[in-house]
């Protein structure tokens, strides 16, 4: 038995952010074995120290040694033991190394280029910047550090470092401005070395946001700062920083935006500037840029990379001799295209989430044009664009003439390299689709931050989108690490504009087009989506860090809703995109938005407590969990009915009175449960609900005794409903229920996206109810798994989490009921079949098995 060891959220320890970081490890022992001690060791070079602690923690438990220094390394192992046994073998070391930890570290200086620019151009042609040095031998180690204003990509020797782009990512930039570190070991050699920056706009000057977007959101001057330090043979270290011995160059990427795409000219090139020895005295020399290193932060997850290539699934020529790509899946990414031959002088690319009479269907992406250019002569093209990004499925290509089995592209697909930790099959192929339409989603929009949409002008951190989806996110993806970044940048715009903004980042110095002011649902992100890492992940520090935002909302709330209890006042989006609001006023909803709004404050007033309880903060827990009842009762004296559960029962009212806890009475619960399958049965099983409910439903049915009910608002196929995106041929979950409506032409809302995670919360439901997996502890100590068949014939789902994989595979077969679950090691708990019967379980494989007749529900 070894220990698998694994530090913080992130997969490569290299230039952690952290002085002290937190260990964890998988263990993959015998059944009934149980950890009762763990003894780390940390070799930091001179000498090995040993930490014995008797505990059986083992996620994110604490660094037992002195903190590290900047620039430190340390190789760690660990070896756990049972009560009275001998301890394990070691973990393979793992070698973890800080970042620069101290601002003071950072000797070089920001640089930027010396010439005029008009900033109120949207086009400003970015920089290159180079420096040429030299070294007495080769590296033994080399770092290289490194952040910017706008975006870059390092290039040394001429070789591409790292794979990662859209360095250094978006986060609140005058809070918080990532830093990057790279090994750059192998880049360097004794003698003539030459390293250079390509350079964008990125979200730090590009125009961003909808109508319109706005120019300069941060700064108008694209800036590095990147400090190369190499230890050499002899052990002493050079520093070689960007400084005024830099020189910049007007770059040959003539434009780059994030929304509307880039220009290349490849004649503009100078050859080989990034390899020693290319002459530069034409450059001219860099001049100095600010940088604020007391902003400077570590990533806490993976960066965004290429991580899948698509070929297409059908290629055809149009009569205006243009091409047209089909990639047989909706994404984020870009396209890399290859010709020896037959380019012409201009090649332009164009993307597209649908097509319309067999033409790229562009008008919903609004002003992200998202076209990209070729410009060059030699006939041939072997190009990728380096600093934009498109959600796209069809691609036309203008400007090549050669024939099509010459033409080599790809669909290169990029988000956030997150770990994958869930999966869901069913004997159902339509739900299968579904699932993996509502995975394609979450990767296409998880670029970063949490966006919304990743095709039109926004792309932005939508709150509300991502406090519905996270529980999803969170099972799929170990996103972790992304949100947990993104969070702090939720608290630090909270703090700065009084009450949590709709998106975050928010766009300063923007025009207000949606203004500043507290919204249920969307400013709840602020507890519900810490509360949901909290369950998978077992992060207390990141809690405990949100803690303090998510009091300062509800506690915003309760101010807002004074005395009454309720929250009936001011603008709010309530639950957005129902689907009987009129196409052009998706916040017309059929449920009382004042509804909504007064269940998400008592749900996030309870959510507190359980915080506040997890904390240890006993007070808090108490009055935050009074203050949920309070509520609960304001909201039944305002919306009950005398005879009724509520006055004006809708899909979305009841299911958040039932999932929200807001019907204390229990005979009122079952009778709101009992009315709601009624209504969803007499809409023929179609979806009725929003942003607000949509998450809610399924689990409202179920957890009244209607999960068959569940099930068939799950398996409808009429729309609106999930499964009628699947069959219009949906490849990811679409914005609204008809973003294409049944004659499949667009809906023709502005704002139609193919693309938005937010419909597909119902994953959520899927994992715990039909895959069976639910977390009772944090981090999946303690589970239930309590899967339910439905009419489906088996279902097969895993759960990779901070202790190990928990399976949970069933089948319905000649009349039986079979079920087989995995736990790891470190996890229990019961295992409820669906004929009612319950047993306790621990580590290891276990199987079930019972009689059909017993199972209620079960075609
Ligand atoms: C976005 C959303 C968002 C909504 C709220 C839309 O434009 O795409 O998904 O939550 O606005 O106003």
């Amino acid at each position: 038995m070894i220990p698998e060891l694994s530090v913080e959220h992130l997969g490569d320890a290299l230039g952690v952010g952290t002085a002290t970081p937190r260990l964890s490890w998988k263990i993959a022992a015998d059944p009934g074995w149980r950890q009762a001690s763990y003894e780390l060791e940390v070799d930091r070079g001179s000498g090995a120290t040993r930490h014995l602690v008797h505990s059986d923690e083992q996620v994110l438990v604490p660094w037992p040694a002195e903190p590290l220094s900047s620039r430190e390394r340390a190789t760690v192992r660990v070896r756990v033991s049972a009560p009275d046994g001998d301890p394990s073998a070691w973990s393979a070391p793992l070698t973890v190394e800080a970042g620069l930890l101290d601002p003071l570290d950072w000797t070089a200086t920001g640089i930027q280029p010396p010439w005029h620019e008009d900033h109120s151009d949207d086009d400003r042609r970015p920089p290159l910047f180079r420096h040429g040095f030299e070294l007495d031998s080769d590296p033994r180690r080399a770092r290289l550090y490194l952040t910017a204003h706008g975006l870059t990509e390092i290039e040394i020797n001429g070789r591409r470092v790292g794979d990662d782009i859209l360095a250094p990512g978006w986060t609140v930039y005058q809070d918080r401005l990532r830093t990057i570190v790279h090994d750059v070991t192998d880049h360097l050699v004794a003698g003539e070395n030459a390293i250079g920056a390509w350079m964008a706009d990125g979200w730090w000057r590009g125009r961003y946001g909808f109508d319109g977007g706005t120019l300069n959101i941060y700064g108008t001057d694209i800036a590095l700062l990147a400090q190369l330090e190499v230890e050499l043979e002899d052990g002493s270290v050079r520093v070689i920083g960007t400084n005024t011995d830099w020189v910049a160059h007007p770059s040959p990427i003539v434009k780059s935006s994030l929304y509307t795409g880039e220009t290349f000219d490849a004649e503009l090139v100078p050859d080989g500037w990034t390899q020693p020895g290319f002459d530069d005295s034409a450059w001219q020399a860099a001049k100095v840029a600010e940088f604020a290193p007391g902003t400077f932060v570590a990533p806490e997850g993976p960066p965004v990379r290429c991580t899948e290539e698509l070929r297409p699934v059908d290629v055809r020529r149009t009569e205006r001799g243009s091409v047209v790509l089909d990639f047989g899946q909706n994404f984020s990414g870009r396209l890399r295209v290859r010709a020896a031959a037959g380019v012409g002088e201009r090649l332009v690319l164009r993307h597209a989430e649908v097509l319309q009479d067999g033409e790229l269907y562009t008008r919903t992406l609004r002003d992200a044009t998202s076209v990209d250019e070729y410009r060059g002569s030699t006939g041939s093209i072997d190009w990728e664009p380096r600093f934009t990004i498109h959600g796209f499925r069809y691609a036309e290509i203008e400007g090549y003439d050669g024939p099509l089995d010459r033409l080599d592209v790809v669909g290169r697909v990029y988000h956030s390299d997150m770990r994958r930790t869930g999966w869901l099959t069913t004997s159902h192929e339509g739900l299968n689709r579904l699932h993996e339409n509502i995975r394609w989603s979450l990767r296409s929009n998880f670029v970063d931050i949490p966006m919304d949409c990743p095709q039109r002008d926004e792309r932005l951190g939508w709150t509300g989108d991502i406090q519905v989806f996270t529980p999803t996110a969170s099972f799929l993806y170990d996103c972790s690490g992304l949100l947990s970044s993104w969070l702090r940048d939720l608290s630090a715009e909270q703090k700065r504009f009084g009450t949590v903004p709709w998106y975050v980042p928010v766009i300063p110095g923007a025009p207000m087009w949606t203004p500043i002011q507290p919204a249920a649902v969307w400013g709840d992100a602020a507890v519900l989506t810490p509360w949901a890492l909290w369950e998978r992940f077992a992060d207390r520090e990141l809690l405990a860090r949100q803690y303090p935002s998510a009091a300062s909302w509800v506690d915003q709330v309760t101010r807002l809703a004074g005395p009454s209890r309720l929250w009936n006042t001011g603008m709010q989006l309530g639950d957005w995109l129902d689907p009987n609001a009129p196409p052009d006023d998706p916040a017309l909803a059929v449920t009382d938005p004042y509804l909504v709004a007064t269940a998400y404050f008592a749900w996030s007033a309870e959510k507190l407590a359980d915080t506040a309880a997890a904390l240890g903060h006993q007070a808090d827990a108490e009055r935050y969990h009074r203050l949920h009842l309070e509520i609960a009762d304001a909201f039944t004296a305002e919306w009950g009915g005398d005879d009724r559960p509520l006055d004006d029962p809708t899909q979305t009212s009841l299911a958040l009175a039932i999932a929200f806890g807001l019907l204390r009475d229990p005979a009122r619960r079952a009778e709101a449960g009992d009315t709601l399958a009624r209504l969803v049965r007499e809409g023929g099983h179609r979806v009725g609900a929003g942003f607000a409910g949509v998450n809610l439903l399924s689990d409202a049915l179920t957890a009244t005794g209607h999960v068959e009910t569940a099930f068939a608002l799950l398996l409808e196929h009429g729309s609106p409903s999930w499964l009628s995106m699947v069959d219009k041929g949906a490849t990811t979950i679409w914005e609204r229920w008809d973003s294409l409506l049944d004659d499949l032409t667009v809906n023709p809302g502005n704002m139609t996206s193919f693309n938005h995670y937010a419909l597909g919360s119902v994953a959520d439901w899927m994992h715990r109810v039909i895959g069976g997996i639910e977390a009772t502890a944090p981090g999946y100590r303690t589970v239930r798994i309590a899967p339910r068949p439905g009419p489906l014939g088996c279902a097969s789902a895993r759960f990779e989490s901070a202790y190990g994989a928990i399976t949970s595979d069933w089948t319905v077969v000649d009349g039986a009921f079979s079920l087989s679950v995995h736990l790891p090691t470190g996890v229990t708990g019961t295992v409820e079949l669906p004929d009612g019967s319950a047993v306790a379980v621990g580590p290891g494989e276990h199987a079930f098995r019972t009689s059909v007749e017993a199972v209620p529900g079960v075609a």
